[in-house]
């Protein structure tokens, strides 16, 4: 059964990481995945994080067998409130529910399989370019893809107007996906007007939007970045969110997302969940629970709370920094190319404009390893590589 099987093709960017882990080179540089890292090059356990590892340790045990299909309520609930903020209706009114994933893939997931089972053969439209793991998350639950343009590869900038143009023409009952903030690989987003408008255009033409949150606090603030979803939702309109707490916590391998449902009502709501809870069922039956106990400590308290807005902007702020650090070192090494476009993206993501032949010779020449779009992890930059990166690049260019 097995010796005639081919090896299937390596992950475009967890394959890099292996790759980069075999390579001896003492001054080898990770730019392919998408995982935080502090100016010392390691991931940090966020303070809060640490915090609450004490009091989770104090108060849950292991025991008591497994959790609802939905997971932990309370974290449920803090899902809701950090998407919507604690002021809007939504929290309260019952009619958005959240589902603990592992997770934010675990999220896209649920509501890839949730979409299959309310409408068979749906039809999904994600931006041009988009994660990669979007192609096979949806075509795994049997939905159809299409794709609206989004990114300028010239320009360096969104593609609002064309779009809009091809959003115009998705027909009621379709789903498209949107990411919240931060958008990966471009690092460009639309700005609040921009967001208005895309939330005029799906209530005249009734498509689901789903949103892809998985770097919530990253971009301008842990609010600002959820202007777009609630833009959306303040029309009343029905939504569905993918969320993730990987970035923002530093829980990547606690595997913590959510799968939220946002109808015109909390009766549908309800019965949109019961859907939900039979495609967690058959997937993987109920989720793991030590990342949402941590995350609903840290939420509960007041002090630990601040403890997490802070370290995110420690986050943000030093990927903010390493953007402008970028341009100014590339300006000192190199006039064939200008990078300033890097200091105007935001988020984890940049896309360097580098093409594959050179990102193949950063890779054998220099032990630098980027994805072959060309798009830059800006959180694998530090003061140790900013320089022989920077080298590196003008001498490909
Ligand atoms: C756009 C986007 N969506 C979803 C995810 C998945 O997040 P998680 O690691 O929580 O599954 C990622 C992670 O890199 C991402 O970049």
């Amino acid at each position: 059964m097995f010796e005639s099987v081919e090896p299937a093709p390596p992950d475009p960017i967890l394959g890099l990481t292996e790759a980069f882990k075999e390579d001896p080179s003492p001054g080898k540089i990770n730019l392919g995945t998408g995982i935080y890292a502090d100016d010392t090059g390691k991931t940090p356990t966020l303070e809060c994080i640490k915090a609450a590892e004490k009091v989770v340790s104090e108060t849950a045990t292991s025991g008591g067998g497994y959790l609802p299909m939905t997971g932990l309520a309370e974290y449920n609930r803090d899902v809701v409130a950090l998407l919507f903020g604690e002021e809007s209706e939504i929290p309260a009114s019952g009619r958005a529910l959240a589902a603990k994933t592992p997770g934010g893939t675990g999220g896209l997931r649920v509501a890839a399989d949730f979409i299959a089972r309310i409408k068979p053969g749906a039809r999904i439209w994600m931006s041009d370019p988009t994660w990669a793991n979007h192609n096979g998350i949806f075509t795994a639950a049997g939905l159809e893809l299409a794709t609206y343009p989004y990114y300028n590869h010239e320009t360096k900038a969104l593609n609002f107007d064309e779009m809009v143009a091809t959003l115009k023409e998705v027909p009621a009952g379709d789903v498209v996906l949107f990411h919240a903030c931060c958008h990966n690989p471009s690092g460009m987003d639309p700005n609040a007007e921009q967001w208005n408008q895309l939330a005029d255009l799906a209530a005249e033409r009734g498509f689901l939007p789903l949103f892809d949150f998985a770097y919530q606090g990253f971009g301008t603030g842990i609010e600002e970045d959820a202007f777009g979803l609630r833009a959306f939702a303040e029309k009343g309109m029905e939504l569905l969110v993918a969320s993730s707490f990987s970035k923002n916590f530093g829980l990547y391998n606690q595997r913590t997302g959510a799968m939220t449902v946002v109808t015109r009502t909390a009766e549908a709501a309800t019965v949109a969940m019961s859907h939900v809870k039979l495609a967690i069922r058959v997937n993987y039956s109920n989720p793991p629970a030590h990342g949402a106990r941590l995350v609903a400590a840290v939420l509960a308290d007041s002090d630990l709370r601040r403890v997490w807005e802070q370290d995110v902007a420690t986050m943000r702020n030093r990927i903010n920094g390493v953007r402008q650090q970028f341009v100014e070192t590339m300006a000192t090494k190199t006039d064939k190319a200008d990078f300033s476009f890097v200091a105007t993206q935001c988020g984890m993501f940049s896309f360097s404009g580098l093409n594959k032949e050179q990102v193949l010779e950063l890779r054998e020449k220099h032990s630098i390893y980027i994805v072959g779009s060309g798009r830059i992890s800006i959180a694998g930059i530090t003061s140790a590589n900013l320089d022989p990166l920077c080298s590196a690049i003008a001498a490909v260019l």
